[in-house]
């Protein structure tokens, strides 16, 4: 088989190094990939949004399936574009994928078909917005920009003048484009978070293997709120009691609620849950695969991942076992200094070669006179496995630690976690 990978970041390179284990696949393809991922695969350089000359890639390089990775292709309809021209793709249409691209659609989902989540309103009117935010009386509380921003789009306000601000920027000042002139607001909730990333093809539903992420950029969760800055997988918290608690009341009720609405979502469909005092909540759905929560489930997946794809593609994957290693892992991210607010690109990384027993997933890297250079603001997601978490940790750490590039930084505290 020949399959195209769209994308470009670590969650991508983690795919591609486990599709290339699979003995079905011949050739790989990934547009726009990076320096790491050219090891495994041919970099085709267009756009991960580009439509047409990803269907036009598709069509020369006669691929035999199209993993489409990225939200914001789906969103677009990427894979609604590639089905009318005959290419067999994974991924959500843009009907389904509307469940991450619409955060009003997804809290009306939910509350329509009774899957637990925080109670909310939504609004295209500020002065509507804050007079609900004054009426609650209650902080912090939570806005949300209904469509996608980056994850920078979620505003949790300590107080009246905080809300009032992250209002009026959404809404009237266009802070986030399209995307903000409609809010969610929602009641604040509090407990750890697990994420759970499912294989559906519309009907059956199989949740892969647990992980939480680190979404803060410094120790101790401090400062800002980033792409993630590490993982683990399994959570410790996300028990035999948990899992059945979750498929009856959240996953299955999804996948349901999706096909009733003639929206069936066929893809990876990511579950960002709470564990509150009052059960299990949906916080976020995500139409894809998590980043850099990837990174730490496929290399605990026993499975071939084409198996998968094309069980979910032909809607059998009621029919495919997805077996898993009874281990753990640890993802660190060694990030660009001024990550996630602004960074310098282009600076040589050493040590590559020096390390053995992990595996280091490139997410912002390129090729320059033949040397992996710096290219983004997360850089590498060094994943170590082990029989439990600590093992994985060490191993992980130790391997971060012989790997440099100029203005480097990374949390140490990766995997720790006080729950
Ligand atoms: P989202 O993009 O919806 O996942 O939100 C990003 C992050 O904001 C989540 O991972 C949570 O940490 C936090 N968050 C979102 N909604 C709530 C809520 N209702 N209560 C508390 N924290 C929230
Ligand atoms: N790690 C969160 C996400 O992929 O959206």
């Amino acid at each position: 088989m020949k399959i195209l990978v769209v994308g470009g970041g670590g969650r991508e390179h983690a795919i591609i190094w486990k599709i290339a284990q699979s003995p079905k696949v011949e050739k790989i393809y990934c547009a726009p990939g990076n320096g790491g991922i050219a090891e495994l695969a041919e970099c085709v350089n267009v756009a991960a949004t580009d439509i047409d000359g990803m269907v036009a890639l598709a069509k020369e390089k006669a691929v035999d399936l199209v993993m489409v990775a990225p939200d914001d292709p789906l969103a677009m309809g990427m894979v609604d574009a590639l089905e009318k021209e005959g290419i067999r793709a994974f991924g959500p249409r843009a009907n389904a994928a509307i469940i991450e691209g619409s955060k009003a659609f997804s809290k009306e989902l939910m509350k329509k078909y009774n899957i637990p989540t925080a109670k909310y309103e939504v609004f295209d009117d500020s002065a509507k917005a804050i007079a609900y935010i004054k009426e609650q009386g209650k902080f912090p509380a939570v806005i949300k920009a209904d469509g996608l921003a980056l994850g920078k789009g979620v505003i949790i306000a300590q107080d009246l003048a905080e809300a009032e601000q992250a209002v009026h920027e959404m809404i009237d000042e266009g802070k986030f484009g399209k995307s903000g002139s409609r809010v969610v607001i929602e009641e604040f909730l509090t407990g750890p978070e697990v994420s759970v990333l499912a294989f559906t093809d519309g009907k059956t539903v199989k949740p892969m293997v647990s992980a939480q992420d680190h979404k803060r950029a410094y120790d101790n969760d401090k400062g800002l709120n980033t792409g993630g800055m590490g993982t683990f997988s399994p959570s410790r918290l996300y028990d035999k009691a948990k899992q059945k608690e979750c498929m009856e009341n959240i996953f299955l009720p999804t996948i349901k609620a999706m096909t009733a609405e003639g929206r069936p979502f066929k893809g990876v469909l990511y579950f960002g849950l709470m564990m509150t005092a009052d059960g299990v909540k949906v916080i976020e759905y995500n139409c894809r695969f998590g980043d850099p929560e990837t990174q730490v489930v496929l290399p605990r997946l026993k499975t071939d991942l084409v198996d998968i794809m094309q069980a979910v593609i032909d809607e059998k994957l009621d029919e495919i076992e997805i077996e898993w290693e009874d281990n753990a892992a640890v993802c660190v991210v060694m990030a660009s200094g001024g990550y996630p607010v602004s960074y310098k690109k282009g600076y040589e990384i050493t040590g590559l070669d020096s390390v053995d027993g992990v595996t280091v997933f490139h997410a912002g890297t390129a090729v320059k006179d033949g040397k992996i250079v710096t290219s983004g603001g997360r850089v590498l997601g060094v994943t170590a496995l082990g029989a439990n978490i600590d093992e994985a940790r060490d191993k992980a750490y130790a391997a971060v630690n012989k790997i440099s590039f100029k203005d480097e930084f990374h949390r140490s505290d990766i995997g720790i976690k006080k729950y």
